[in-house]
């Protein structure tokens, strides 16, 4: 086996808001670990088909632009730019119809897919925290610690519109709610790799949970398993 193939894997899936992203960064940083934040992958395919006048149910299309996605991630002072064909769309695939037009794309097969190998790619040492919706599923089936992370739609909803507002960006909560709940029904119902906990992972709703406690709850599963040394 490569040293890539040797390197731990971290799976981190879970619905949209349930601070998957914000608790995989961190646990990368504290670690050194490397980062995969999937969903980019999916919101870059929808945002280079937006650029080059794919529509999101030309699936041949769509599948094409995955595989030959010219994208670059660059660590900067703590904040990660994402480079779409050279340019910085960091911002631009962040928004909630950005976020829609992703999940669109994310139900192709074909489009999964091409997106498989780049993101296998991201397996390398000293380890990786992948973050995603099927990392424990299809991507890394044999990710030794996989975790679900959940929380209820609407605290989801309620820590969206807080990070909206302080972004000053006006949001309705009962919109953005019925926003999570749709994006939740497609994830969760399309035929291919649907958003599900894999049968050896360890779920954590963190409805009630502060962002430091899931990351040292984490942290921990990784040391009983003797994954990393306890500090
Ligand atoms: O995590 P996110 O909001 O950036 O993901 C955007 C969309 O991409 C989301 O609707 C689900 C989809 N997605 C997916 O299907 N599989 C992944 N591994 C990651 C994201």
């Amino acid at each position: 086996m490569s040293d890539n193939a040797s390197a731990v894997v971290l799976a981190i899936d879970g619905p949209g808001g349930a601070g998957k992203g914000t608790v995989s960064r961190l646990i990368a940083e504290r670690l050194g670990w490397h980062l995969l934040d999937s969903g980019a992958l999916y919101r870059l395919t929808a945002q280079a088909a937006l650029k080059h006048g794919v529509a999101l149910d030309d699936e041949p299309a769509l599948a094409r632009l995955a595989e030959s996605l010219d994208v670059a991630f660059i660590a900067e002072g703590g904040e990660t730019r994402v480079m779409l064909e050279g340019d910085d769309v960091s911002a631009a695939i962040r928004t909630e119809t950005m976020g829609e037009c992703a999940s669109q794309v994310a139900a192709l097969p074909t489009v999964r897919q091409g997106l498989l190998a780049r993101q296998r790619d991201f397996q390398k040492p000293p380890g990786l925290v992948a973050d995603g919706r099927d990392m424990g599923t299809v991507v890394f089936p044999t990710a030794p610690l996989k975790i679900f992370l959940t929380a209820s739609a609407e605290e989801r909803a309620r820590r969206r519109h807080l990070q909206l507002q302080e972004a000053g960006v006006d949001a309705s909560l009962p919109s953005l709610l019925k926003d999570i709940q749709s994006r939740d029904a497609r994830d969760m119902q399309r035929a291919v790799a649907p958003l599900k906990p894999a049968d050896d992972a360890v779920e954590l709703d963190t409805t009630e949970l502060s962002i430091p406690d899931v990351v040292d709850h984490i942290q921990r599963l990784l040391e009983d398993r003797s994954l990393i040394a306890s500090i």
